[in-house]
């Protein structure tokens, strides 16, 4: 346990005990705040998907891994879905616009799926980078505004198979598609999202091994999160370089991001080694991607196992914008496990239908903390797994006030994207969670959309920003 850990992880117990002012959470203030009239103007409000969580018909590394299982025999995903057709919005996104309009957003993050651009090594598929470019035209035309990712979470089989993120030509190879995707969207597209939460895929695929490739190995993880890294350094070149088009007019032609995963983690006792091994845990999942964002230097430390440090060429200044995905709380614990840390929730506190902390005020201090970076923030991602759709609209509530009040006490946030527009496929949970604002009733062939009673709390934020929802 490093000194430095030591009083990191005082500093945050401090930080959730008592100190500064800071906002009620009680339900009667949130209910009674004006929900969304505390936004800047032109704050981008919209929701977020990812392509192989809704296109449908993928083949990727992730398709793959569907189909397969653990050695003892357990299916890799939880309810032995397959994404297959998923919500079918390859074909359906028109309706997912209708969607869109409905709720009043002026923004939309997607992402682009590689496997289905670059095929195979150095191919380009026109038909599929037609369809984007026409996705990407039509939102312009509705007056919503995109958010491209390029990377979220798959990669084609032939980068998978060839090492994946593991092996440092795929840097070359995500850099070349990068400049190529910046070519075919740049004149529709101004906000950019280089890779989606680099942590949770280090960390799932590479230590815990309940992602692609399903590793167990802390020195592989700690490789491929500094690929990632260097990996947004680079796209960050090529999409300004490419990217020279300000589509919407507001004087900038990129503005360029990366969408990191933040939990808060808090100490479960008051034990000098709770709250070591909690400030342990936030320093390396919270703090390696935005300390090396800040500096342009990686510096990755596990205690016995890693030690990586190395400047990344263009990493400084890379960062136009930083995306937040913020979902929970965890309750963090000593132990004698890898991580040196066993993560849970106490019996009795609010979670989503996954089990998962829902602790709005987080978002708050999240927002307050990197306000500190120095960037205006976008939160890239947050929701709640809610099959019956009742608790949603007060976790859509809860939240953007947390927002609110974290711009009002000074921090630049710029937009707000809820996970998810629709139900889709999430990932190891497979199909049984449903994050959607709106509801996919999967029996149906024509996967019908139906609203959720979020739709109306999200209206009601749209109207109070100046926007329209369509009836
Ligand atoms: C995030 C991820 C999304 C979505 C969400 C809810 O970590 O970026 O793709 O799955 O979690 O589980």
């Amino acid at each position: 346990m490093s000194p430095r850990s030591l009083v990191l992880g005082l500093g945050l117990a401090l930080l959730a005990g008592c100190g500064e002012q800071r906002p009620s959470f009680e339900p009667e203030k949130v209910n009674a705040a004006p929900l969304g009239k505390g936004l800047p103007r032109g704050f981008l409000l919209g929701a977020s998907t990812a392509s192989h969580q809704v296109e449908g018909g993928n083949e990727n590394d992730w398709a793959r891994w569907e189909r397969a299982s653990f050695p003892d025999g357990t299916p890799h995903i939880h309810d032995r879905s397959v994404s297959g057709p998923a919500t079918d919005s390859w074909n359906r996104f028109d309706e997912d616009v209708k969607l869109m309009k409905r709720l009043g957003s002026n923004a939309y993050r997607f992402s682009v799926e590689w496997s289905r651009l670059e095929p195979t090594p150095g191919a380009w598929d026109s038909e599929a980078a037609a369809r984007y470019r026409q996705w990407a035209q039509a939102l312009r035309a509705q007056g919503i505004e995109p958010l491209v990712t390029l990377y979220h979470f798959t990669l084609p089989t032939w980068v998978a198979e060839s090492g994946g993120w593991e092996n440092p030509a795929t840097l070359d190879a995500f850099e070349r598609f990068a400049g190529r995707v910046a070519d075919l969207l740049g004149g529709e597209v101004d906000w950019w999202c280089t890779i989606n939460e680099p942590n949770v895929l280090a960390v799932f695929g590479y230590m815990d091994g309940v992602w692609p490739p399903g590793k167990k190995d802390t020195k592989a993880m700690a490789t491929v999160l500094a690929h990632l890294i260097e990996a947004h350094a680079r796209a960050a070149r090529q999409l300004r370089t490419h990217d020279l088009v300000d589509a919407d007019g507001d004087g900038k032609a990129t503005l360029v991001g990366l969408a990191h995963h933040v939990r808060v983690f808090q100490p479960a006792s008051g034990s000098t080694t709770d709250i070591a091994v909690a400030g342990l845990t936030d320093e390396f999942f919270n703090e390696s991607v935005p300390n090396a964002l800040r500096t342009g230097r990686i510096s990755l430390s596990v205690p016995g196992s890693v030690s990586l440090r190395r400047e990344v060429p263009g990493l400084k200044g890379s960062l136009d914008y930083f995306g937040l995905n913020y979902y929970s709380r965890d309750h963090v614990r000593q132990d004698a496990s890898p991580s040196f840390s066993h993560k849970y929730v106490p019996a009795g506190y609010d979670t989503n239908d996954l089990g998962w902390e829902l602790y709005p005020e987080g978002l708050y201090l999240l927002l307050k903390r990197y306000a500190a970076f120095g960037l205006p923030l976008v939160v890239t991602e947050n929701g709640m797994d809610d099959r019956s759709g009742e608790r949603r609209p007060y976790y859509l509530r809860s939240h953007l006030y947390a927002v609110e009040q974290a711009v009002a006490a000074g921090a630049d946030v710029r937009g707000y994207f809820h996970w998810s527009l629709i139900d889709n496929f999430e990932w190891a949970e497979g199909y049984a969670p449903r994050f959607g604002l709106f509801r996919v009733d999967r029996s149906s062939p024509e996967l019908v959309r139906q609203d959720t009673p979020a739709v109306e709390t999200f209206r009601e934020a749209a109207r109070n920003l100046g926007l329209t929802p369509t009836p």
